[in-house]
């Protein structure tokens, strides 16, 4: 499926139009289901998403939010996934409804007990995932899977993985591949000239270089939101 893809040269416009089609597709949901989950990306461009989101009256009791990939940090450091979204986020969200890694588990355990999360949920409904807002490195990478991943293909819903050596925190944990599949839609946010040749390859449907972001495209209806 080739994204649907919006650009913008004003971050404002940018982040409202991200937030609405979320608000949209979450009332959408919640207009037949009782509850929806949520994949999160960290790292930097979906922060004032998450503040913005957080502003809104959600019905915050019927939204499980899942953080999607984890640097293997302590929740106080500035690299950790979890702490920029416990402070742009999850101050609206009850305990029982976040998701996330546990890294203070050696790594393998933390994935282990994740992947156990996932299972769990997708007994209890399929799909597993009813939206996911994602970023992608420059290197068109998504969550934590990264081009040239031995376990891009794993069965597993989440493993430990290893980030290429560019990036400060190597040690990663990740939902995988399969588990992002099963998601009904999926947001991914860009933002940044250095992101434009990313936008170009999905613009083309010439993803192949992207693995993991070839695979979701292919199998997950993706909206596209570019920010020069
Ligand atoms: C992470 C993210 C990752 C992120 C991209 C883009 O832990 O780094 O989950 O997949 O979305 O690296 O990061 P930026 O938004 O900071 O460019």
């Amino acid at each position: 499926m080739k994204p649907l893809i919006h650009s913008f040269e004003n971050e404002t416009e940018f982040l409202d139009s991200a937030l609405n089609s979320i608000l949209k597709w979450m009332e959408e949901l919640l207009n037949i289901q009782s509850e929806i989950r949520i994949g999160l990306a960290g790292g930097s461009t979906p922060k004032k998403l998450y503040e913005l989101l957080s502003k809104k009256k959600l019905p915050w009791h019927k939204i499980i939010w899942v953080i999607l990939d984890e640097r293997c940090v302590p929740a106080d450091d500035e690299e950790s996934n979890f702490g920029m979204i416990q402070k742009a986020l999850f101050a609206s969200v009850p305990k029982e409804n976040q998701v996330v890694f546990d890294t203070t588990l050696p790594p393998n355990k933390a994935a282990e007990q994740m992947d156990g999360k996932l299972r769990e949920l997708e007994e209890a409904r399929k799909p597993l995932f009813d939206l996911l807002i994602l970023g992608a490195g420059k290197d068109g990478h998504i969550a934590s899977l990264f081009e040239g991943d031995v376990s891009l293909f794993s069965s597993k819903w989440a493993y430990a993985t290893k980030a290429p050596k560019e990036y400060k925190t190597k040690e990663r944990l990740t939902v995988s591949l399969e588990a992002l599949s099963t998601s009904r839609k999926a947001l991914l946010l860009l933002k940044g000239s250095e992101k434009k040749p990313v936008v170009k390859s999905l613009e083309k449907g010439q993803v192949s270089s992207f693995t993991a972001l070839k695979h979701l495209v292919e199998k997950v209806a993706t909206e596209v939101f570019f920010c020069t």
